[in-house]
């Protein structure tokens, strides 16, 4: 979730009657969060400009070459071994205008908002397009990512890229001055709105030394809110055979099958609100190549989706881990009930099609259970009696029946059969990341409304989010329980509030949302934070950190300019080449390092080191 998609939700809410959500919008959190603003702004540390020349500015480029780089051990037989051990010099926390990263690292911007994408395409550079334009040019609020390997192309020097387009980046789209308001927009200011979202196909490659996009390529494809959608799983037959629209494409995840699965952080359309709800909250799986038709897969519930990370078994038995970003919200994983065919990748073509959906619970003793949302079993019955939200007020709810008379039921509906069964109500879950080790993380950004606490959501008006560690029983997919430990609480020790100290060694952080293990097991961490002075004074920019997953040490690797959130990332399969999202910046980035006057866009970044070697090491 970010700030722009709640307001971009408000007038779908009041339509419908329903109230803000407290603690969802990170206005509430910091409300409710008894932040001693003014103790944070007199202790004077909030950084400054020069604390960011610290560090390799986007304009500066680095230079050096290799300031606390590790020196590669020669292999046997001559050849350097690439060392992938981490070893740069971290970056102060910042307030600027530019992407700030570690010396002897680079910093190039790829993609952005109203960028060409189809064959043909009149991209944006500064002149409104028309719906039809739209339609086939980037969209805004880059998020999650994943890079692709094309087969015959060395992946170090190309592939394809997947990108997430969350919410439109309005100041591309209309007039200034102009806001979007779904009662009132027209036929074309709602096609232009949801060409927006979405996402983009784009195919990447190396051209005297740097990373572009392959104009024309036939693998550049634009699916939006306006594209028609097949629907597969036991909710079609209630969803329909189609559906026309994705929107609020948050984070997303990838299959063993080279597919992208693309989340739906929304349960309703809120751009386009003649559309039917049930059409939306799901995950999309798209194939990158265009194969496969792009189809909204029931089998993996309906909520708001915000990312999927597989775990697969030596039986090809696959396991796919998912959050639901809600105030609260639970996590989830679908276990598909045939096995992945690695020889034949298109009888894997509708293996999401069914399954069995389990929902956590996380027991106060660090035992777990996944519960499974059968219609049956339970208590998913027909009269069943919904305790609602009982973590975000001391006087619980009244319960309210809810039937699940069939499947469909219960996938439509997974929030309601969650809480029926008795999963575990957490502070909005955002990335799940399985390890090379098989431990599973997952991100819990924040609850500013908390008021009942548990063993995994410890603070009462959680305003700086967690993350939790998991193992799955025999490291197993198949597994229906699992051991969780809290792996770490975001804050700083300087901010007086008990809720806001936290735990963390080293760099501190808040709101962390994009949390990825690289194949290497180095586990990055990204953060969607208040971009407000209070919270900026203490962490400066929203920013990529690097978590030791032994000592738990956190150092800062990226800095965001202004306003903006730090998500998406995926790399090239030798890491030396990371893609990072810079989301909703609100000053002059990036067209004061591109060198136009257009409005701040959302960009796809790319973060290598000068010398070549790995990003981190
Ligand atoms: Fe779109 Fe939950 O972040
Ligand atoms: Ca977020
Ligand atoms: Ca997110």
């Amino acid at each position: 979730m970010s700030h722009l998609t709640d307001k971009f939700r408000a007038a779908s809410r009041a339509r419908n009657q329903l109230p803000a959500v407290p603690g969802q919008m990170m206005e509430d959190v910091l409300a409710q969060a008894s932040v001693p603003r003014r103790a944070v702004l007199r202790g004077g540390f909030g950084a400054t400009l020069a604390a960011a020349f610290g560090g390799s500015l986007l304009t500066g480029c680095g230079g050096g070459g290799g300031g606390g780089i590790a020196a590669a051990a020669p292999a046997p037989g001559g050849t350097p071994a690439v060392s992938y051990a981490v070893a740069f010099k971290g970056v102060p926390r910042s307030t600027t205008e530019q992407v700030v990263v570690p010396e002897g690292y680079t910093v190039d911007v790829l993609f952005a908002a109203g960028d060409a994408v189809e064959a043909g395409a009149t991209p944006y550079t500064g002149t409104l397009l028309d719906s039809t334009g739209y339609e086939k040019v980037a969209g805004g609020n880059h998020d999650g990512m994943h890079f692709f390997q094309l087969a015959g192309v060395d992946p170090s020097k190309g592939g394809l890229l997947a990108i997430n387009h969350e919410a439109p980046d309005a100041q591309i789209l209309f007039p200034a001055g102009f806001t979007y308001d779904a009662n009132t927009a027209t036929a074309e200011q709602k096609r232009i709105a949801l060409s927006s979202v979405g996402v983009s196909v784009i195919e990447v490659e190396v051209v005297n030394g740097k990373w572009v996009v392959k104009r024309n390529s036939p693998y550049n494809k634009r699916y939006t809110g306006n594209t028609v959608y097949a629907v597969g799983g036991p909710a079609a037959a209630v969803v329909g055979a189609t559906v026309v629209g994705t929107l609020n494409n948050c984070s997303s995840g990838m299959t063993p099958w080279g597919t992208y699965l693309t989340c739906e952080e929304t349960t309703d359309n809120y751009l386009d609100p003649t559309q039917p709800e049930e059409g939306y909250g799901w995950v999309v799986e798209i194939d990158p190549q265009g194969t496969f038709p792009a189809t909204k897969r029931t089998a993996l519930g309906r909520f708001d989706h915000e990312n999927t990370a597989y775990m697969l078994d030596a039986d090809n038995t696959v396991a796919i881990y998912m959050g639901d970003d809600s105030t609260p919200g639970c996590v989830y994983k679908f276990v598909p009930s045939a096995k992945f065919n690695p020889g034949n990748r298109a009888a894997n073509r509708n293996l999401l099609d069914s399954g069995t959906l389990y929902a956590a619970k996380f027991n106060a003793d660090g035992s777990g259970q996944w519960i499974e949302l059968t219609q049956g079993v339970n208590g998913l019955v027909v009269g069943a009696q919904d305790p609602g939200n009982v973590t975000q007020s001391t006087t619980p709810p009244a319960a309210t029946p809810v039937d699940f008379a069939t499947q469909a039921d219960v996938l439509i509906n997974t929030k309601s059969a969650a809480r029926v069964a008795g999963a575990t109500l957490m502070d909005r879950p955002e990335w799940v990341t399985v390890g090379p080790d098989r431990r599973i993380y997952c991100t819990f950004t924040n609850n500013g409304s908390r008021a009942v606490v548990d063993a995994a959501n410890p603070r009462a008006t959680n305003p700086h989010g967690h993350i939790i560690r998991w193992s799955e029983t025999g490291d197993s997919a198949k597994a229906t329980s699992f051991r969780w430990e809290l792996f770490l609480l975001a804050g700083d020790q300087r901010l007086s509030a008990a809720n806001q100290k936290g735990n963390i060694s080293g760099d501190t952080f808040s709101s962390p949302d994009g949390i990825g293990v690289d194949p290497q097991g180095r586990l990055w961490v990204q953060t969607d934070a208040s971009t407000g002075a209070s919270t900026t004074s203490t962490f400066g920019n929203n920013s990529m950190y690097y978590v030791d997953q032994a000592t738990k040490q956190s150092t800062r690797f990226l800095v965001g300019p202004n306003g903006c959130e730090i998500t998406g990332l995926t790399y090239t399969p030798d890491l030396a080449t990371f893609f990072i999202n810079i989301q909703h910046p609100t000053g002059s980035w990036p067209s004061n390092v591109q060198g136009n006057t257009l409005p701040p866009r959302s960009a796809t970044i790319v973060v290598r080191r000068t010398d070549g070697k790995p990003v981190g090491a």
